[in-house]
C-alpha cells in the first residue's frame, strides 16, 4: 500500500471512529451536542478523505454541487420549525435513498461502457442498492407529501391493496433476481423496470400507512437509506459508505423497534394494519366531547398554587406555541412555593422522538425533573395537577378502554389518574391522529382554551400574586 493510501485508509478508520464516538455521546441529552459535532467533524474527515482521494474526478461538477447542496441545507435547517421536522427527515432521506440509486445506475453505466458481465458481489451490490435506495426515495417522499398536508395524512386503502402491493414486491424481487443472475447483461430494459417497479412499491407501500405511525414508517425509511448506502460502498470498496451506512441502517433500525414499543403496535401491524382504516372508511373517531367544562386562568392558577405535586405533560401544541420558557418560568414560579413539579415525557409526544426533551432543555429545566412514560404513570395517583399543556393522542383514555380506538393498546399518560387535569388548547379539535378524546368529558378534567404560550403566561402572572 502507497503511503497516501495509507494516510487515506487511517483517516477513514478516524471518521469512521468519530461517527462511532459521536453516536455514543447521543445517548444522554447532556452530551447529544457534543456526540454530534464529533460526528459532524468525522463528516468533514470524511468530505476530505473522498474528494482528495479522487483526484480523477470532475472537480467543477462536485464544486457546484457543494455549493447548491449547502446553501439549500443551510436555508432549510435556519428556516424550518422545529415542528416540521419529521418533514424535513423524510426528506432527507429520499435524497439519500435516491442517491443511492443514482450512484448504481451511473456504476452500471460506466461497467456497460466496458462491456462484459459484472463481478457478482458488484451485481448483487448494484442491483440491490439501486431497489433499497428507490423504495426509500419514493416511499419519503409520499411520507413528506402526508406531512406536510400535500395530501391526505390518513391511510390510504382500498380493496384488494394487499394483493397489488405483494405483486407489485413479486415483480421487484423477479427482476432483482433476473438481473443479478445475468450478471447486469440482462437485456436493456431489466434494470429500469427494476428501479420504476421499485419506485412503485415505495408509493404503494407507504399509500396506507398514516396517522399516528407515521414515525415510525419514517424511522424505518430511514434505515432502509443506511441500508441502500451500505450496500452501495460494495459497488465502490468505500468502507465510508459501508461503515457509515451501517450506522445509519443499524440506528434507524433500533430507533423504529423502539416507537413501535413506545406505541404497543407490532411493525407488522403498522406496516400491514393502515392505523385507524379499513376498506378507504375514516378511522373510528369517536363521539365528540360533550359536556366539558372551561375553567379561568385564576381558577387554575389558584389549583397549582396550592398542590404539592404538579405534573407538567407537554405535547405538540407547546412546541407550535413555543411555550417551553413559559412553562419553565411557571415551574420556578411553583416551586418558590414548594410545589413539587414534574414533567411526563411520552415518546411520541409532539412530531418527533425526543422532541418535548429538546424543547424542555432549551428553557433549562433539569433532566432529572423528566419523567419517561413508566416513571410518570407511576406518580399521577398521587398528583395534585395534571396540566396539559398542547397534548392530546398521548393523554386519550381511549387507548386504555376502547377496543374500536384506532390507538387501542398504545401506552397512554394516565393523566386521568390525577387528583385534577387542567388541559390547555385553543379549541375542541383533536390531535394528530384525529380522533376525539374521552378524557375531557371526565368530572376531574377541565379545559383552558387559548394559546398554550398566553395562556402559560397569564398562570405565571396570576401565580404570582397569589
Ligand atoms: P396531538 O395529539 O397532535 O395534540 C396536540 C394538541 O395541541 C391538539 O389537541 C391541539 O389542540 C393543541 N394545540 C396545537 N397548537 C396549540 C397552541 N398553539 N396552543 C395550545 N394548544 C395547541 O399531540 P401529542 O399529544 O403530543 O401527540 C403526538 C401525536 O403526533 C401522536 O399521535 C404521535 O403518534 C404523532 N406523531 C409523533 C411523532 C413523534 S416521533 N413524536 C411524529 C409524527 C407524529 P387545538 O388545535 O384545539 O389547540
Amino acid at each position: 500500500m502507497s503511503g497516501a493510501a495509507l494516510t487515506f485508509a487511517l483517516l477513514d478508520l478516524v471518521a469512521v471512529a468519530l461517527f462511532i464516538i459521536g453516536l455514543h455521546y447521543l445517548n444522554a441529552p447532556p452530551t447529544a451536542r457534543f456526540g454530534n459535532r464529533l460526528a459532524m467533524l468525522g463528516m468533514l474527515v470524511a468530505l476530505v478523505v473522498v474528494l482528495v482521494g479522487s483526484l480523477n474526478v470532475g472537480w467543477w461538477a462536485i464544486a457546484v454541487g457543494m455549493v447548491v447542496g449547502a446553501f439549500i441545507g443551510i436555508v432549510a435547517a435556519l428556516r424550518v420549525k422545529m415542528t416540521a421536522m419529521p418533514q424535513m427527515v423524510a426528506l432527507y432521506n429520499g435524497a439519500g435513498g435516491g442517491a443511492a440509486a443514482l450512484v448504481s445506475t451511473v456504476e452500471l453505466a460506466v461497467a456497460r461502457s466496458h462491456g462484459g458481465a459484472l463481478d457478482p458481489v458488484v451485481a448483487v451490490s448494484l442491483a440491490l442498492s439501486a431497489t433499497i435506495g428507490a423504495v426509500s426515495f419514493a416511499g419519503s417522499l409520499v411520507a413528506f407529501a402526508k406531512l406536510q398536508e400535500l395530501m391526505t395524512g390518513r391511510p390510504v386503502t382500498y380493496a384488494g391493496q394487499q394483493l397489488v402491493n405483494g405483486i407489485v414486491a413479486i415483480a421487484v424481487a423477479l427482476l432483482l433476481a433476473f438481473f443479478v443472475a445475468r450478471l447486469g447483461i440482462a437485456p436493456a430494459w431489466v434494470y429500469p423496470g427494476l428501479v420504476a417497479a421499485a419506485l412503485l412499491f415505495g408509493v404503494l407501500f407507504v399509500l396506507p400507512i398514516g396517522g399516528a405511525d407515521m414515525p415510525v414508517v419514517i424511522s424505518l425509511l430511514n434505515s432502509a437509506t443506511g441500508v441502500a448506502v451500505a450496500i452501495a460502498g460494495f459497488e465502490l470498496s468505500s468502507t465510508l459508505l459501508i461503515t457509515g451506512g451501517a450506522l445509519v441502517g443499524a440506528s434507524g433500525t433500533i430507533l423504529t423497534v423502539a416507537m413501535s414499543k413506545a406505541m404497543n403496535r407490532p411493525l407488522t401491524n403498522v406496516l400491514f394494519g393502515a392505523f385507524g382504516a379499513a376498506g378507504g372508511a375514516e378511522p373510528a373517531a369517536g363521539a365528540k366531547p360533550q359536556n366539558v367544562r372551561s375553567v379561568s386562568v385564576d381558577d387554575v392558577a389558584a389549583m397549582l398554587a396550592y398542590a404539592s405535586k404538579v405534573m407538567i405533560v407537554p405535547g405538540y401544541g407547546m412546541a407550535v406555541a413555543q411555550a417551553q420558557h413559559s412553562v419553565k418560568a411557571l415551574a420556578d414560579q411553583l416551586e418558590k412555593r414548594d410545589v413539587k413539579v414534574l414533567y411526563a415525557i411520552h415518546p411520541v409526544a409532539g412530531r418527533m422522538p425526543g422532541h418535548m426533551n429538546v424543547l424542555l432543555a432549551e428553557s433549562n429545566v433539569p433532566y432529572e425533573a423528566l419523567l419517561d412514560l413508566d416513571d410518570a404513570n407511576a406518580e399521577f395517583s398521587t398528583t395534585d395537577v395534571a396540566l396539559v399543556i398542547g397534548a392530546n393522542d398521548v393523554t386519550n383514555p381511549a387507548a386504555r378502554t376502547v377496543k374500536s380506538s384506532p390507538i387501542y393498546g398504545m401506552p397512554i399518560l394516565d393523566v386521568d389518574r390525577a387528583a385534577n387535569v387542567v388541559v390547555l388548547k385553543r379549541s375542541m379539535r383533536s390531535g394528530f391522529a384525529g380522533i376525539e378524546n374521552p378524557l375531557y368529558e371526565l368530572a376531574n378534567c377541565s379545559l383552558l382554551f387559548g394559546d398554550a404560550k398566553a395562556s402559560v403566561d397569564a398562570l405565571v402572572a396570576a401565580v404570582k400574586i397569589l
